[in-house]
């Protein structure tokens, strides 16, 4: 722990000059700065890191992009380490290399608080398992905030399936989709795929896959995907499901100029809850979207710092729940 010890300032009578001033330096690794989503979520832990200072008590905050490479982030925890930072957060670029992170955090004596893409426990084929990650459960000095991505792909199966037609745009008993996948290591995109599909069959449709996208989160790739799957599919396709907004979004361009109409003849899922996709929302551009709580998230993983620094209990999993975004509500989370 970095003690600084200063005297007050002249607003401060000289009476009172004896208080000490805590900084502690907070290192924070991001799988990568160029990520809509991200990005929000960054913006928004640095200034509520920040709100959380008192007269006693500051956060020296380094904020690193790990540049979607693992080797990158893996230099920079290292270089965290050597700094003597006292408290790491880190959204991994690979979960499958977070006993490596782990092991040298808490190696190093670091409370070390995981953020956005959860570490499971892999079977040999690695395949997730139902089962949290040992890495948290075996070391109180690491927890994990995040949300459940099993409920968003939920959520957007649901808002399909609550459709009047349920996603059946053209009649023939059988929903035919195309996957817009995110990053195929990261659960969020795992789950989303599955669980999306899940609630449209729990819900009795018939389902068909005309094919599964690896866009990598990426609204450009997205955008040629579903050019190409449109020009490929043509009418077939009645329902584009993505597993962010900012791949909707990309997907979305492509469906107008193919000269599809959202809500009429194909429908549109996204999640994150963007502005743009929320005012997308609103004006029947996209079916729906899952509101993906940066605020909700970056506020826990600071709350779980502060928690650390102070030296007080900190739970072993935050789970910060995301909502359902349909015209009838778009307008509370226009940002
Ligand atoms: C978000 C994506 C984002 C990813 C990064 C997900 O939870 O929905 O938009 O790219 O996290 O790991």
């Amino acid at each position: 722990t970095t003690t600084t010890e200063e005297t007050k300032t002249e607003e401060t009578p000289a009476a009172e000059t004896t208080d000490e001033v805590k900084t502690y330096k907070v290192g924070v690794a991001i799988y990568q700065f160029d990520d809509n989503f991200m990005t929000l979520y960054r913006n928004e832990l640095k200034s509520y890191m920040e709100s959380l200072q008192t007269d006693t008590v500051k956060y020296d905050i380094t904020i690193v992009d790990g540049k979607n490479d693992m080797a990158t982030q893996t230099e920079q925890i290292n270089s965290f380490i050597t700094q003597g930072v006292d408290l790491i957060i880190c959204n991994l670029v690979q979960t499958s290399s977070a006993d490596t992170i782990v092991n040298k955090v808490v190696d190093a004596g670091i409370p070390l608080v995981l953020i956005n893409r959860e570490p499971l426990a892999y079977d040999a084929d690695g395949k997730p398992l139902d089962e949290a990650y040992e890495g948290i459960l075996n070391n109180p000095g690491v927890c994990y905030v995040g949300a459940d991505a099993r409920q968003s792909g939920t959520y957007q199966g649901e808002i399909v399936a609550a459709l009047p037609d349920k996603g059946d745009a053209n009649g023939d008993g059988v929903v035919s989709y195309v996957m817009i996948e995110g990053d195929p290591e990261n659960i969020d995109a795992q789950y989303r795929t599955e669980y999306s599909i899940k609630a449209l069959t729990d819900a009795g449709k018939e389902v068909e896959c005309l094919y599964e996208y690896l866009d990598n989160w990426d609204q450009t790739t997205a955008q040629q995907d579903v050019a190409n799957a449109l020009s490929q599919y043509g009418d077939k396709i009645e329902v584009v499901f993505c597993n962010n907004d900012a791949m909707a979004l990309g997907a979305l361009q492509s469906i107008q100029q193919a000269g599809r109409t959202v809500g009429k003849d194909i429908y549109l899922v996204g999640v994150d809850a963007l502005a743009e996709a929320v005012q997308d929302v609103l004006d029947g551009n996209m079916t729906g979207t899952v509101l993906n709580d940066d605020v909700g998230q970056a506020t826990a993983a600071a709350d779980a710092t502060k928690l650390y620094v102070e030296g007080s209990a900190v739970e072993q999993y935050y789970w910060v729940d995301y909502v359902k975004v349909t015209k009838d509500n778009a307008s509370q989370y226009v940002k």
